[in-house]
């Protein structure tokens, strides 16, 4: 696929066939995503790959009862706190994979380091025919003690960028965007 054609046809996926995509594929799409450019070349990302069913699970219950006790007003849309108390949602879609880009060092750039690779794994998967989104209501519970511990990951670790991949089973609609605000200053 053109980098074009993932660029304009990549979308938000929250639809999934249940069978995760195998370990070759996941870490082609790793590889994309260590292509990224990073601040002072550090490369400080870690992939941490859970296809672990029961596991999913458990995150999504974890984060949906973090959320609910930790003044979701403060950050969650009004629209969504129904949905935290339903027993059926899945603030992960029931994805069959999720990928946590986690930074390795505090620097002053840990998140653009990992957007930035986690920008060219969603294309990457794109590319391989395969759906991605990148699950922000997931992000302040990665960051507890607890699920730290549930994921294993490092007390220095900084997660970023939760993404869920698989195989859509729905190739949803493309959202519109605004027009860009462009300010040009030149001759
Ligand atoms: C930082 C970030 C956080 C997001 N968090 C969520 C999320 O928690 N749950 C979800 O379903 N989608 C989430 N999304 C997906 C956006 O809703 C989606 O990208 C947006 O609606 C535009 O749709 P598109 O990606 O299909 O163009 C997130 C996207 C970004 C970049």
């Amino acid at each position: 696929m053109e980098l074009e054609q993932a660029i304009y046809s990549r979308r938000a996926v929250r639809q999934y066939a249940e069978e995760a995509p195998g370990e070759r594929t996941l870490r082609k799409l790793i590889d994309a995503a260590i292509q990224a450019p990073s601040a002072i070349n550090e490369q400080p990302w870690s992939f941490t790959v859970v296809t672990d069913r029961d596991l999913l699970e458990r995150i999504s219950v974890k984060t949906k009862s973090y959320l609910r006790r930790s003044a979701p007003g403060r950050f969650i849309p009004e629209s969504l706190h129904a949905r935290l108390e339903d027993p059926q949602f899945d603030i992960l879609h029931h994805a069959p994979a999720l990928i946590v880009i986690a930074s390795v060092t505090h620097s002053r750039w840990a998140v653009e380091n990992c957007a930035l690779a986690a920008e060219n794994l969603m294309l990457a998967a794109c590319a391989e025919g395969l759906g991605s989104c990148w699950i922000g209501l997931a992000q302040t519970w990665l960051t507890t003690a607890a699920a730290r511990k549930t994921l294993g990951l490092p007390a220095d670790h900084l997660p970023v960028a939760p993404i869920i991949v698989g195989r859509p089973v729905a190739s949803p609609a493309a959202v519109p965007r605004k027009e860009p605000r462009i300010r040009w200053i030149g001759p």
